[in-house]
């Protein structure tokens, strides 16, 4: 006769996936009890080492366990360059929805000026009634607000889903050009205010201070929505590789409108089309067409564990545990499937869920050790839903690199190790 299974392990979704209530109030319990039996009264008496001698000193400035410096970004610059290119968060490494600051990750267009606060200067004037010119102390004057909100470059995933055969390498690899915050700082619309709009104008141009000069425009409704001059991160001043002293942040559009080193603010009737809107940060359609101006990010989830870069210890219950966001609004809902899509259940959503932030979302499953393929699809309070690869691939064929956001499929074999595949 079967053994009675507890009502938190039952069965959700094909090959293993429980129900999410093992996520919900206390049903927790029963995915941990298995390692209770590891320590011996004997061995939990011994002292380690550490509780031989007095630690080390205290430090005007933390930094972490030395076991944990293998928790690395992986930059990668463009050919011939040190400063032009990118860094990865390693995502497989990483919990809950707040990216560390020293892992957030980078895309830089020239380099990380070392910028003297007590010179940094930001200019807004173009079409307003009376040109502002702000230094740090000025600035920080002002009302501030706190959000806490996603930034994704628009180039990233693009690597784990676009070339003819599935890329071979560690989810933050694929994945790792998004990262959640909570940015403090002073809304743009403020001095917009201050500063008196024409009525002829509709948008604005946001220059940093970079040797690149990166310079995008910005619709002036967004503007005046919801984008916040930021000067804090995480509750620290900004790093200089996120803009330090001021960077602008536009809560769910592309990561490089968020210009970084924000120096100037010009406000135009129509947009600049400067060479960073042309060159790049468009997106190429099969008809050869090119769409402009895409801005907010689309739905996307990405399960981060079990994912490549870790390995499964042998079969077993699992916790499944992944990120989602949605540049138009919050997260509804996440599905996980552990049959290559032919059942899903719906997984835990970590609280808080909040506007246009990472989302931390949770499912039980049993692994019986055979090959499998894990996924996720997340849909958000628009009811925008995370497409397909074959369905985004059929609608915006595979020349342009941005803006990508297909389901991912984690295949894992028989010895745990999981990998990059099409399903
Ligand atoms: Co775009």
């Amino acid at each position: 006769m079967p053994e009675r299974m507890p009502k938190e392990l039952e069965p959700a979704g094909g090959n293993g996936l429980l129900h999410r209530r093992l996520f919900l109030k206390g049903g927790a319990a029963a995915l941990g009890a298995g390692s209770l039996g590891l320590m011996t009264a004997a061995q939990a008496k011994e002292r380690p080492p550490w509780m031989r001698a007095p630690g080390r000193a205290l430090s005007g400035y933390g930094s972490r366990s030395p076991y944990e410096d293998h928790v690395q970004r992986r930059p990668l610059s463009a050919k011939g360059t040190d400063g032009a290119g990118g860094s990865w968060t390693p995502l497989e490494a990483l919990e809950g929805m707040i990216t560390p600051n020293p892992l957030h990750f980078e895309r830089h267009h020239s380099g990380i000026p070392n910028i003297d606060p007590g010179r940094h200067r930001l200019l807004i004037h173009g079409l307003v009634k009376r040109d502002l010119f702000f230094d740090m102390d000025a600035l920080s004057r002002y009302p501030m607000v706190s959000r806490t909100q996603f930034i994704e470059c628009s180039g990233n995933s693009y690597l784990a889903g676009l070339p003819e055969q599935p890329v071979n390498a560690t989810c933050g690899e694929l994945h790792g050009l998004v990262a959640c915050s909570e940015w403090t700082g002073v809304p743009l619309s403020i001095l917009l205010d201050e500063a008196g709009v024409d009525p002829a104008a509709q948008w604005i141009l946001a220059e940093g201070a970079d040797a690149a000069a990166m310079s995008r425009s910005v619709p002036l409704a967004k503007a005046m929505d919801d984008a916040l001059l930021a000067i804090y991160q995480n509750g620290e001043r900004l790093r200089p590789d996120n803009g330090y002293p001021v960077r602008l942040f536009l809560p769910g559009y592309e990561g490089n409108m968020s210009v970084k080193w924000l120096r100037r603010i010009k406000v135009t009737a129509a947009p600049a089309m400067t060479r960073d809107e042309t060159a790049k940060y468009s997106d190429l359609m099969p008809d050869g067409r090119t769409l402009l101006f895409t801005f907010p990010m689309d739905v996307k989830s990405v399960i981060t564990s079990p994912a490549p870069g870790l390995e499964l210890a042998g079969p077993g219950l699992y916790q499944i545990s992944g990120m989602a966001w949605s540049g138009l609004g919050r997260i509804a809902k996440v599905e996980v499937s552990a049959d290559r899509g032919a059942t899903w259940a719906e997984a835990a959503l970590s609280e808080p869920v909040l506007d246009k932030a990472v989302t931390r979302f949770r499912m039980a499953w049993r692994w019986n050790g055979s090959p499998s393929v894990i996924m996720s699809r997340a849909m958000d309070e628009t009811g925008a839903t995370q497409p397909t690869r074959d369905a985004l691939i059929a609608a915006k064929g595979r020349k342009f690199a941005y803006h990508y956001n297909a389901i991912q499929a984690w295949g894992i074999d028989g010895a745990g190790h999981v990998a990059n595949v099409y399903a």
